[in-house]
Protein backbone atom coordinates (compact mmCIF):
# COMPACT_ATOMS: atom_id res chain seq x y z
CA UNK A 1 0.00 0.00 0.00
CA UNK A 2 1.32 3.53 -0.84
CA UNK A 3 1.28 5.26 2.49
CA UNK A 4 2.59 9.22 3.34
CA UNK A 5 5.10 8.66 5.59
CA UNK A 6 5.70 11.99 8.16
CA UNK A 7 8.78 12.55 10.14
CA UNK A 8 8.36 15.32 12.87
CA UNK A 9 11.39 17.11 14.07
CA UNK A 10 12.55 19.75 16.42
CA UNK A 11 13.99 21.13 13.27
CA UNK A 12 12.30 19.94 10.21
CA UNK A 13 9.28 18.29 9.07
CA UNK A 14 9.59 15.87 6.43
CA UNK A 15 7.87 13.26 4.38
CA UNK A 16 7.97 10.80 1.44
CA UNK A 17 5.66 8.04 -0.13
CA UNK A 18 6.48 5.16 0.93
CA UNK A 19 5.33 1.40 -0.03
CA UNK A 20 4.22 0.12 3.58
CA UNK A 21 4.66 -3.45 3.24
CA UNK A 22 8.25 -3.21 1.45
CA UNK A 23 9.61 0.03 3.32
CA UNK A 24 10.79 1.08 -0.47
CA UNK A 25 10.62 5.16 -0.80
CA UNK A 26 8.37 5.53 -3.71
CA UNK A 27 9.12 9.19 -3.79
CA UNK A 28 11.79 11.99 -2.86
CA UNK A 29 11.97 13.32 0.91
CA UNK A 30 10.42 16.57 0.83
CA UNK A 31 11.20 18.31 4.02
CA UNK A 32 9.72 21.78 5.47
CA UNK A 33 11.44 23.57 8.60
CA UNK A 34 9.60 23.21 11.70
CA UNK A 35 7.91 26.69 12.77
CA UNK A 36 10.12 27.68 15.49
CA UNK A 37 7.67 28.18 18.49
CA UNK A 38 7.15 24.33 18.05
CA UNK A 39 3.51 25.15 19.08
CA UNK A 40 0.53 22.21 17.67
CA UNK A 41 -1.51 24.65 15.62
CA UNK A 42 1.56 26.04 13.84
CA UNK A 43 3.02 22.70 13.20
CA UNK A 44 -0.14 21.12 12.50
CA UNK A 45 -0.42 24.31 9.37
CA UNK A 46 3.43 22.55 8.47
CA UNK A 47 1.68 19.03 7.66
CA UNK A 48 -0.82 20.46 6.26
CA UNK A 49 1.37 21.98 3.73
CA UNK A 50 3.00 18.61 3.29
CA UNK A 51 0.14 16.84 2.27
CA UNK A 52 -0.73 19.25 -0.17
CA UNK A 53 2.98 19.03 -1.84
CA UNK A 54 2.15 15.43 -2.12
CA UNK A 55 -1.18 15.96 -3.18
CA UNK A 56 -1.65 13.03 -0.84
CA UNK A 57 -4.96 11.37 -0.67
CA UNK A 58 -5.27 8.68 2.43
CA UNK A 59 -4.38 7.45 5.43
CA UNK A 60 -0.72 9.30 6.88
CA UNK A 61 1.83 7.62 9.40
CA UNK A 62 3.80 9.93 11.40
CA UNK A 63 6.48 10.01 13.74
CA UNK A 64 6.75 12.21 16.13
CA UNK A 65 8.99 13.40 18.82
CA UNK A 66 7.36 12.85 22.12
CA UNK A 67 6.18 9.94 24.38
CA UNK A 68 2.52 8.92 22.67
CA UNK A 69 0.37 6.97 24.71
CA UNK A 70 -2.73 5.88 22.63
CA UNK A 71 -2.55 9.15 20.36
CA UNK A 72 -1.82 11.62 23.59
CA UNK A 73 1.37 13.51 24.07
CA UNK A 74 2.83 12.27 27.44
CA UNK A 75 6.17 13.81 27.72
CA UNK A 76 6.69 16.72 24.82
CA UNK A 77 10.93 16.71 24.52
CA UNK A 78 12.11 19.40 22.50
CA UNK A 79 8.55 20.86 21.50
CA UNK A 80 6.55 23.38 23.41
CA UNK A 81 4.87 22.20 26.45
CA UNK A 82 1.63 23.33 25.15
CA UNK A 83 1.81 20.10 23.47
CA UNK A 84 1.07 18.12 26.62
CA UNK A 85 -2.22 16.25 26.57
CA UNK A 86 -2.28 16.85 22.66
CA UNK A 87 -4.18 14.32 20.87
CA UNK A 88 -1.77 14.57 17.50
CA UNK A 89 -3.81 12.67 15.59
CA UNK A 90 -6.84 14.39 16.51
CA UNK A 91 -5.13 17.49 15.88
CA UNK A 92 -3.46 16.67 12.23
CA UNK A 93 -6.50 14.88 11.11
CA UNK A 94 -8.87 18.28 11.87
CA UNK A 95 -5.93 20.38 10.07
CA UNK A 96 -5.46 18.24 7.07
CA UNK A 97 -8.81 15.87 6.62
CA UNK A 98 -6.85 12.95 6.33
CA UNK A 99 -6.48 9.53 8.80
CA UNK A 100 -3.63 9.45 11.18
CA UNK A 101 -1.26 6.99 12.71
CA UNK A 102 1.45 8.63 15.15
CA UNK A 103 3.77 6.60 17.34
CA UNK A 104 7.25 8.44 18.77
CA UNK A 105 10.22 9.30 15.93
CA UNK A 106 12.48 6.53 17.39
CA UNK A 107 10.37 4.12 17.68
CA UNK A 108 8.86 4.86 13.93
CA UNK A 109 13.12 4.87 12.74
CA UNK A 110 13.77 1.83 14.76
CA UNK A 111 10.80 0.05 13.27
CA UNK A 112 12.14 0.74 9.78
CA UNK A 113 15.69 -0.33 10.39
CA UNK A 114 14.57 -3.35 12.33
CA UNK A 115 12.30 -4.63 9.50
CA UNK A 116 14.15 -3.09 6.43
CA UNK A 117 17.44 -2.27 7.09
CA UNK A 118 20.75 -3.19 9.53
CA UNK A 119 18.49 -4.34 12.33
CA UNK A 120 16.50 -7.36 10.59
CA UNK A 121 16.73 -10.76 12.06
CA UNK A 122 18.69 -8.98 15.11
CA UNK A 123 17.48 -10.98 18.34
CA UNK A 124 17.92 -10.44 21.38
CA UNK A 125 17.70 -6.28 22.95
CA UNK A 126 18.66 -4.05 20.28
CA UNK A 127 18.29 0.31 20.98
CA UNK A 128 17.92 2.29 18.24
CA UNK A 129 18.96 5.66 19.05
CA UNK A 130 18.39 8.88 17.20
CA UNK A 131 21.07 11.70 17.15
CA UNK A 132 19.60 14.90 15.85
CA UNK A 133 17.75 17.94 18.17
CA UNK A 134 17.04 15.56 20.75
CA UNK A 135 18.19 12.16 21.58
CA UNK A 136 15.83 9.60 20.77
CA UNK A 137 15.89 5.29 21.26
CA UNK A 138 13.70 2.80 19.93
CA UNK A 139 14.44 -0.65 22.20
CA UNK A 140 13.33 -3.56 20.35
CA UNK A 141 13.75 -7.22 22.26
CA UNK A 142 13.97 -9.79 19.36
CA UNK A 143 12.41 -7.43 16.79
CA UNK A 144 9.64 -6.80 18.88
CA UNK A 145 8.84 -2.77 19.37
CA UNK A 146 9.01 -2.07 23.18
CA UNK A 147 7.52 1.25 23.04
CA UNK A 148 8.23 5.03 24.40
CA UNK A 149 11.92 4.17 26.24
CA UNK A 150 13.24 7.76 26.82
CA UNK A 151 16.97 7.06 27.60
CA UNK A 152 17.42 10.63 26.04
CA UNK A 153 15.82 11.78 29.27
CA UNK A 154 18.68 10.21 31.60
CA UNK A 155 19.30 12.70 33.88
CA UNK A 156 23.28 13.68 33.69
CA UNK A 157 24.75 16.36 36.44
CA UNK A 158 23.35 19.43 35.87
CA UNK A 159 21.34 18.16 33.26
CA UNK A 160 17.82 17.31 33.73
CA UNK A 161 18.29 15.49 30.24
CA UNK A 162 21.33 14.08 28.96
CA UNK A 163 19.92 15.19 25.73
CA UNK A 164 20.15 18.65 26.27
CA UNK A 165 24.36 18.20 27.23
CA UNK A 166 25.03 15.22 23.99
CA UNK A 167 22.50 15.59 20.98
CA UNK A 168 23.17 16.56 17.63
CA UNK A 169 21.54 20.56 17.95
CA UNK A 170 24.14 20.97 21.29
CA UNK A 171 27.14 20.24 18.88
CA UNK A 172 25.63 22.67 16.47
CA UNK A 173 24.87 24.96 19.17
CA UNK A 174 28.08 25.12 20.83
CA UNK A 175 30.18 24.40 17.95
CA UNK A 176 31.93 21.09 18.99
CA UNK A 177 34.14 19.17 17.10
CA UNK A 178 33.31 15.55 16.61
CA UNK A 179 36.31 14.81 19.04
CA UNK A 180 34.44 16.52 21.81
CA UNK A 181 31.07 15.85 21.45
CA UNK A 182 32.06 12.15 20.48
CA UNK A 183 33.40 11.89 23.88
CA UNK A 184 30.11 13.31 25.23
CA UNK A 185 28.30 10.71 23.62
CA UNK A 186 30.08 8.11 24.55
CA UNK A 187 28.71 9.14 28.04
CA UNK A 188 25.88 8.95 27.12
CA UNK A 189 25.87 5.63 25.25
CA UNK A 190 28.02 4.55 28.59
CA UNK A 191 24.84 4.92 30.64
CA UNK A 192 22.55 2.97 28.32
CA UNK A 193 24.70 0.02 28.18
CA UNK A 194 24.43 0.46 32.21
CA UNK A 195 21.09 0.84 32.65
CA UNK A 196 19.45 -1.21 29.84
CA UNK A 197 22.59 -3.72 28.47
CA UNK A 198 21.59 -3.97 25.04
CA UNK A 199 23.07 -6.41 22.88
CA UNK A 200 23.92 -4.17 19.95
CA UNK A 201 23.07 -0.49 19.56
CA UNK A 202 21.95 0.82 16.15
CA UNK A 203 22.96 4.72 15.22
CA UNK A 204 20.11 6.78 13.00
CA UNK A 205 19.35 10.32 12.41
CA UNK A 206 21.43 12.46 10.58
CA UNK A 207 24.53 12.92 12.31
CA UNK A 208 25.01 9.14 12.20
CA UNK A 209 26.21 8.93 8.52
CA UNK A 210 29.42 10.50 10.27
CA UNK A 211 29.97 7.66 11.88
CA UNK A 212 33.34 7.10 10.62
CA UNK A 213 34.38 10.92 12.53
CA UNK A 214 33.35 10.08 16.03
CA UNK A 215 33.72 6.24 16.34
CA UNK A 216 37.17 6.09 17.84
CA UNK A 217 35.11 7.88 20.36
CA UNK A 218 32.98 5.67 21.55
CA UNK A 219 34.32 3.07 23.85
CA UNK A 220 31.59 1.06 25.38
CA UNK A 221 31.36 -2.72 24.98
CA UNK A 222 28.29 -3.32 23.57
CA UNK A 223 28.52 -3.09 19.95
CA UNK A 224 27.56 -0.17 17.77
CA UNK A 225 26.84 0.30 14.15
CA UNK A 226 25.25 2.79 12.21
CA UNK A 227 21.84 2.51 10.66
CA UNK A 228 22.16 3.09 6.57
CA UNK A 229 18.52 4.39 6.32
CA UNK A 230 20.03 7.72 7.95
CA UNK A 231 16.54 10.17 7.91
CA UNK A 232 15.01 8.17 6.14
CA UNK A 233 13.98 5.75 8.87
CA UNK A 234 11.84 8.05 10.72
CA UNK A 235 9.89 8.55 7.68
CA UNK A 236 9.55 4.55 6.45
CA UNK A 237 8.90 3.34 9.75
CA UNK A 238 5.90 6.15 10.08
CA UNK A 239 4.51 5.05 6.64
CA UNK A 240 4.86 1.25 7.93
CA UNK A 241 3.53 2.09 11.40
CA UNK A 242 -0.26 2.43 9.25
CA UNK A 243 -0.28 -1.00 8.47
CA UNK A 244 0.18 -2.64 11.91
C1 LIG B 1 11.86 13.39 22.82
C2 LIG B 1 11.72 11.98 22.29
C3 LIG B 1 12.18 11.93 20.86
C4 LIG B 1 13.59 12.48 20.74
C5 LIG B 1 14.07 12.52 19.30
C6 LIG B 1 13.27 13.87 22.63
O1 LIG B 1 13.39 15.19 23.05
O2 LIG B 1 11.53 13.43 24.20
O3 LIG B 1 10.39 11.55 22.41
O4 LIG B 1 12.13 10.61 20.40
O5 LIG B 1 13.64 13.79 21.26
O6 LIG B 1 13.30 13.34 18.53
Amino acid sequence: MEVLGIDIGGSGIKGALVDSETGEMLTKRFRLPTPPSRKPQEMAEVVDQLIKHFDYKGPVGCGFPATIKKGVVKSYGNLHKKWLGVKVNELFSEATGLPFTVINDADAAGFATMNYGIGKGKMGLVVMITIGTGLGSGVFLDGRLIPNFELGHIPYKKHSKIESWAAASIKEKENLSYEKWGKRFNKFLALVELIVAPDLIILGGGTSKDFDQFKDHIKIDTPVIASKLRNHAGIIGAAAAVAQ
